[in-house]
């Protein structure tokens, strides 16, 4: 055996010397490596034969299979080599041609934008938090101040989960707003409370330029003993300046949320005309960003903080809003439609 092993290989070197071209090096490997090959054969034999030749056998088996297959691999890169000579020669080959494009991917404006929203608020000391998309009722509205049957519920167009619990009542849908993570956290957590959640949601709603049915939220919370409406100003003014310029100025005005009180949306002077009027900011001078205010005190009691030692404020915003304000985009369903051509401007 050890024998017919030794004229395998020198059978096997011996003709290998003699292959000039790629094809009948792929004939040499199936006729010396390939599975119906003598050497295969050996090899399945192996479990047939007695245990001390067993091992002799296996060895040098074995040790040929290495040093056939470290000499298709060498003759293999001569070949190539040789190939690439010819063909230099030839001139078949323009080695000045420009190289094969590598496709190189990118950031969508959205991500590039929720990005850079949450670094501002990471370096004031906001945790980035996240949670899910899917969500029940008590979460979006009934722990933020929105009972069943309160009309605040109109401000929100729902896409209801179709499951049914034992009361039969259909308590899930997709969340209208990332606010019902304000609730998860403060039912996790004690105060100090510091937290800035980006993330999905969705609307029922007919899509035009200024509506989608899924579209990115960042929601902010802060609790702790003495937060006031000087610090949601202060934060929220801050932000402003480093997102869209120091020279911004910023204004609040009364608006009403159910899980805020006071609340306020927030707007910054137009960046376009300084203030005087134009038509990204239908000639008012300002643009609404957010909506924010302080944390309402029954929201506070329902996850058991007590609204006597601690406040906070919460906001939130848009985040296609935001891009399409930063990059001057009119048309929000540009985001969603996967145009190349859109997204490669950013
Ligand atoms: N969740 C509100 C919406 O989707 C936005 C909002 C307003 C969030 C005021 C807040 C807030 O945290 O304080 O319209």
């Amino acid at each position: 055996m050890l024998k017919k092993l030794d004229e395998i290989k020198s059978k096997a070197i011996d003709e290998l010397s003699g292959i000039s071209d790629i094809k009948a090096l792929e004939d040499w490997r199936v006729r010396y490596l390939g599975k119906k090959s003598a050497l295969t054969q050996v090899l399945r034999g192996l479990s047939a034969l007695p245990v001390g030749e067993r091992k002799r056998v296996g060895a040098s088996a074995n040790e040929t299979k290495d040093m056939l297959e470290a000499a298709l691999a060498q003759k293999s890169e001569e070949l190539k080599e040789t190939e690439l000579a010819l063909a230099l020669e030839r001139g078949g080959l323009d080695v000045t041609l420009p190289g094969r494009p590598i496709p190189l991917g990118r950031l969508h404006p959205v991500t590039q934008i929720l990005q850079e929203i949450c670094d501002i608020f990471a370096s004031m000391g906001f945790q980035v938090v996240e949670g899910p998309e899917v969500e029940w009722d008590y979460y979006n509205f009934e722990a933020l101040n929105i009972p069943r049957d309160h009309p605040a519920r109109d401000m929100f167009s729902t896409f209801w989960i179709d499951f049914e619990n034992e009361r039969g009542e259909r308590p899930m849908l997709l969340r209208t707003h990332t606010s019902p993570m304000q609730i998860r956290i403060m039912e996790k957590t004690r105060p100090p409370v510091r937290v800035v959640v980006p993330g999905k949601i969705y609307r029922y709603e007919a899509t035009d330029a200024t509506h989608e049915t899924m579209l990115y939220q960042i929601e902010g919370l802060a609790v702790d003993e003495n937060i006031t409406l000087a610090d949601l100003k202060g934060t929220l003014y801050e932000f402003a300046r480093r997102l869209f310029g120091a020279e911004r100025r910023v204004r609040f005005r009364c608006d009403y949320f159910p899980f805020v009180e006071p609340g306020a949306e927030m707007a910054i002077d137009c960046f376009i005309c300084g203030g005087s009027g134009c038509r990204l900011c239908s000639n008012t001078g300002w643009i609404e960003i957010m909506g924010a205010g302080m944390v309402h005190p029954g929201v506070l009691r329902g996850v058991d903080y007590d609204p006597d030692t601690y406040t906070g404020f919460a906001f939130g915003m848009g985040v296609e809003r935001i891009a399409m304000l930063r990059y001057g985009i009119d048309d929000i369903r540009l985001f969603y439609s996967n145009d190349l051509r859109f997204l490669r401007q950013f």
